[in-house]
């Protein structure tokens, strides 16, 4: 039987935090992997993250606090916390965690280890800011994400679906990208053929179809039966991009599973191609859209009633999944575990 380890709950590397129609103005309170952030509003149509939690005496800037020109004032004693790094010893700051805005698909990158322990300062190039977690200037666990989301944005546009709240683990909302005979079952795919899987070093876990599929009804000209590409890359243990048909052709969906106290809330983007005649018409993306809603309700009734503290007996077909949770493996635990909202 093979390997069947499964990852850390909370992890390094990057999370699909949130998209800005769920911000508010000026601070809005994020939790990712156990970490309470706070989103500020830049006031260019821009945010940047940082801890949230008040280096004086713990209360939370992200309830109550406000924005000034020293910093946030924090709601408790009303020391002025300066954001980022900061020179000067006698003043409190939080750090800043380094996000990724694509669109309005707000994206962050939490380090492994102790909370805060950031080398580096300032912007990042490409569009990344945050006080880096980079050794010899490679930032760690990005697995190649940065890079990716900004080619795909110079050609497409991103449509966010509605979240949807799922009482599952994140991970195995993404480890379904790997499991490939479950598209067949549970969403209806005729075959899958040429599986193709396989990790890269600093890069990420990859896994490759073909899906035998009949062409979607807006595509007009009547059904017809297709062979179609899929390739899933995850770049993180909840972060996962998906191709369906050829590169840069076809649809690209963007999968992040981000845990909750009660489970993990999924948020799927789709992103088209940007065509010269305008954006993708509003039926595409509601299409879209109650496609994707569908295929999580379809999965929903396995990942509901699953059985996650047996031993999983593994096989050949499984490879791909196993790959996954070494990839998984890879990356760092986060060292805080209180779930602060
Ligand atoms: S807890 Fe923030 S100023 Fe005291
Ligand atoms: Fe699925």
């Amino acid at each position: 039987m093979l390997n069947t380890d499964y990852a850390p709950a909370r992890h390094s590397g990057w999370y699909l935090a949130t998209t800005t129609a769920e911000l508010q103005a000026p601070i809005t309170p994020l939790n990712i992997a156990g970490r309470a952030l706070m989103a500020v509003a830049t006031g260019d149509g821009g945010y940047r993250l940082y801890d949230s939690v008040c280096p004086h005496r713990g209360a939370s800037l992200a309830h109550g606090g406000t924005v000034g020109r020293a910093g946030v004032i924090c709601p408790f004693h009303g020391r002025a916390i300066a954001l980022g790094s900061c020179s000067d010893p006698d003043r409190y700051s939080v750090a800043e965690v380094p996000s990724l805005l694509v669109g309005t698909v707000l994206f962050v990158c939490v380090g492994g280890g102790v909370v805060g322990a950031s080398g580096g300062s300032g912007d990042g190039a490409n569009g990344v800011r945050g006080d880096g977690f980079k050794v010899d200037g490679v930032r760690v666990d990005d697995r190649g994400f940065e890079a990716t989301m900004l080619e795909l944005a110079s050609t497409h546009d991103l449509f966010p679906c509605p979240p949807m709240t799922i009482d599952v683990a994140p991970e195995l909302v993404v480890e379904n990208a790997f499991d490939l005979d479950h598209f067949m079952k549970v969403h209806h795919i005729s075959r899958v053929t040429g599986m193709d899987w396989g990790l890269t070093e600093n890069g990420p876990a990859h896994c490759h179809a073909e899906f035998t599929v009949r062409t979607p009804q807006w595509e007009g000209g009547g059904p017809k039966i297709i062979q179609n590409r899929f390739y899933a890359r995850a770049f993180s243990p909840t972060v996962v991009v998906t191709e369906l048909g050829e590169h840069g052709v076809g649809q690209t969906v963007i999968t992040g599973a981000t845990r909750t106290p009660q489970g993990c809330v999924v948020r799927v983007v789709n992103a088209l191609r940007r065509a010269p005649e305008g954006p993708a018409s509003e039926v595409v993306v509601r299409s879209l859209t109650d496609f994707a809603a569908k295929a999580l309700h379809d999965d929903m009734l396995i990942w509901e009633h699953l059985d996650t503290t047996m031993t999983p007996q593994m096989d050949r077909r499984d490879a791909p999944v196993v790959v996954f949770r070494e990839f998984c493996d890879s990356f760092q635990p986060t060292t805080v575990d209180r779930v602060l909202v």
